[in-house]
């Protein structure tokens, strides 16, 4: 069968919708490229919307959202892909890897320097140079460890209104900045209005000081009388007291709701204000990167370390990344130049590369994972220490 690949318009957002629907079951509130509510433009702001078309039908689609990743005060520009869908009928032919190619390359020469993903099924990435660097998850706890956490007085909590959305935005990027992974939600992940910034969930409880700022916040849902579940879908708090003021909100649930069930970055700090063991990932979300341009995505992303080294990237099936460069750490900066190709140099795949850049691997992990061979215990030392980052924390999903 003849396949003809094009940008998809709003002309075609009937289409796109119904492939979405029976794939994802949309609408989905947290997926903001699949289902616009009837009436708003398709392709949003910020999305690039390709499909594939047998004759007249969409056979596939993809999404690519133009987003922002903190990186410690840095931003990177970032290609967010969702919303990759293969009609039923059409499955099993290699439809995927042409179409997210196409967004990949229009992408790098948007000046977008890394792309990210949730994968549903990370193996179909992989051959692209996707790798799994961290995952947001769904943690299940009783309420009575939140009910036991102490008093975080003289925090006082509130609820928001819409007057207080340019605030909560302010207390989500000043924790974001400083962190490795978290959207700028700038860009396709804009929010919405103030009205509906407050008014997407049941509430938004905010932690103020005495003075009156905002030190943290928890979205949440009550659920139904059934469920007896509390979903907090956002808790960001910038001091112990804040943390502890929310979690006993949520703790004083107790009489009818059984648990908690929190939205949260792998390895939430949340969890150290809590007394008790519990801490059950219920589910989780693969978040997966690769770089699009090496030299830019080094020079957005910094580094705390110093020295140089060169490695060679091999095997990118994109023909992005492939190559042998000399990377130089200094003073914060850290520059990238294309290097004639030489025995010896540590060699990773590209894969590999996407572990290394975002810090998610150490090189013995690289190593042991087929990711990197060459180079010695010296060259890896320098590479860690150049590339080295805490571990990335996501919030959104897309
Ligand atoms: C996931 C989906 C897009 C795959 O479509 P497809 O037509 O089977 O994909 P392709 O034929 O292009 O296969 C691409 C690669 O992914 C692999 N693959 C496909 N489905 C896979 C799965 N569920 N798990 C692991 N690998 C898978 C294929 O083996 C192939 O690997 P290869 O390149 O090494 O040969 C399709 O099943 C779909 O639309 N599912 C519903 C929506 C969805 O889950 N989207 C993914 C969101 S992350």
């Amino acid at each position: 069968m003849a396949y003809r690949t094009r940008a998809l318009t709003p002309a075609d957002t009937d289409a796109a919708r119904h492939l979405g629907r029976e794939a994802f079951g949309m609408p989905d509130a947290d997926r903001p490229d699949q289902d616009p509510p009837d009436g708003s433009p398709w392709p949003g702001p910020g999305s690039h919307a390709l499909g594939t078309f047998a004759g007249a039908e969409l056979a596939a689609r993809a999404v690519a959202l133009e987003l922002g990743t903190w990186f410690a005060g840095r931003e990177l520009r970032t290609c967010g892909i969702a919303g990759m869908t293969v009609a039923a009928e059409h499955r099993g032919r290699g439809l995927t890897h042409p179409l997210l190619t196409e967004l990949l390359l229009a992408a790098r020469d948007r000046g977008e320097v890394i792309a990210t993903l949730f994968a549903t099924a990370p193996g179909i990435y992989r051959r692209l140079g996707f790798e799994m660097i961290t995952t947001v998850d769904q943690v299940q706890l009783p309420v009575s460890s939140a009910a036991a956490v102490p008093p975080g007085d003289p925090v006082r909590l509130r609820r928001a209104t819409a007057a207080d959305a340019p605030a909560l935005r302010d207390c989500y990027r000043d924790w974001a900045r400083v962190r490795q992974g978290p959207l700028t939600r700038t860009g396709a992940a804009e929010q919405v209005s103030d009205e509906d910034l407050i008014g997407d969930q049941d509430a938004v409880t905010l932690a103020v000081s005495e003075a009156g700022e905002i030190l943290g916040y928890a979205c949440w849902d009550r659920g139904t009388l059934s469920e007896r579940t509390l979903t907090v879908t956002e808790l960001v708090a910038h001091t112990p007291q804040a943390y502890r003021s929310l979690w006993r909100m949520a703790g004083a649930f107790a009489m009818k709701v059984d648990r908690v069930l929190l939205h949260a970055p792998a390895g939430d700090v949340a969890r150290t204000f809590l007394p008790a063991k519990h801490w059950q990932v219920v589910a989780q979300e693969p978040y997966m990167l690769r770089v699009l341009d090496l030299p830019a995505a080094l020079a957005a992303r910094g580094s705390r370390g110093s020295g140089q080294v060169r490695i060679t990237v091999a095997g990118d099936e994109l023909g992005l990344v492939n190559g042998t460069f000399q990377i130089t750490a200094d003073g914060g900066e850290l520059s990238c130049e294309p290097s004639a190709p030489a025995e010896g140099p540590p060699v990773l795949t590209a894969g590999g590369l996407s572990l290394a850049v975002s810090g998610a691997f150490s090189c013995a992990d690289l190593r042991a994972s087929g990711h990197l061979t060459g180079g010695d215990a010296r060259t890896d030392r320098t590479l860690e220490d150049l590339l080295h980052a805490p571990p990335w924390q996501i919030r959104d999903t897309f």
